[in-house]
């Protein structure tokens, strides 16, 4: 995706135009979204009912954006509690318009990606996050994947949804149509004309790029299994995976 000029920006990786674009665009641009959403329901669903975290299991959520997942899950998670974390203002008001019928199990604050303060005094069941740790470099993962294995309980889930970057030529090849494709399909299902051309038209395909792109970052999904297991969770796997994007998930030993 692009990184807009002309804007004060949320991060160096994130702008309030590309919270923007993304509202507007975000059902179109994100494969299989709602199968998304479903699947890390369940993967929460599971891991939540076969650990010992209390009557109101704490689940936060990295990044959390116009919080429509957010939404889904407690929808999903009846007794949960819900910490929804972004760096966008404009995200965050969007967010709590998503989570007013939830308003009593949700809280919404500020946060960033690099910063591992906002999990100081922080002890959860889970913790999820959609899109976001590709703004992460390696090491940047790797430091976040272990600042969220100290804040779960043991048997805690942490369930990742992201880009992926691709082992090989053919893989960056496969994705780049897959997701140009899926793209294209969800413009027409919706009718929301605009999605596709925009799409197209920002370089919002990471993987039609061939230059290193300053915003977006994914890692191999090898590489950032192996870092959930060196960051102390087990059971680590891949659920899903189309047109560049994965769901993994690990459990806190
Ligand atoms: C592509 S959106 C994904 C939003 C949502 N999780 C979803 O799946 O629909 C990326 C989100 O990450 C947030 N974000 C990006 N970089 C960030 C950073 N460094 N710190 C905090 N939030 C960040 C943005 O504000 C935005 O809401």
């Amino acid at each position: 995706m692009p990184l807009t000029d002309g804007d004060p920006g949320t991060t160096d990786t994130w702008s309030e135009d590309l919270s923007r674009d993304f509202q507007d665009f975000g059902e179109c641009l994100v494969p299989d979204r709602q199968r998304q959403r479903h699947i890390m329901a369940e993967i929460l669903a599971h891991g939540l009912s076969a650990g010992d975290f209390g009557a109101q299991p704490l689940v936060v959520e990295l990044a959390c954006g116009d919080g429509t997942l957010a939404a889904h899950l407690l929808d999903r998670l009846p007794t949960a509690r819900f910490l929804a974390l972004d760096g966008s203002e404009a995200m965050r008001a969007e967010s709590a318009q998503s989570l007013t019928r939830h308003a009593g199990r949700a809280e919404i604050a500020t946060f960033a990606l690099e910063d591992p303060s906002w999990a100081e005094g922080l002890r959860a069941a889970a913790c999820v996050s959609s899109l976001a740790i590709h703004h992460l470099d390696g090491p940047g993962k790797q430091a976040l994947f272990e600042t969220v294995g100290r804040t779960l309980l043991p048997g805690g889930v942490f369930v990742v949804a992201d880009l992926v970057k691709p082992a090989t030529a053919a893989g960056w090849h496969i994705a780049a149509d897959l997701w140009d494709q899926a793209v294209r399909e969800r413009e027409q299902d919706l009718g929301t004309p605009g999605a596709h051309a925009y799409f197209r038209d920002t370089g919002w395909n990471f993987y039609e790029q061939p230059q290193p792109d300053p915003v977006d970052r994914p890692s191999t999904i090898f590489e950032q299994l192996l870092w959930l297991e060196a960051s102390g969770f087990r059971d680590v796997d891949v659920y899903w995976m189309h047109a560049g994007h994965a769901i993994f998930a690990g459990l806190k030993k």
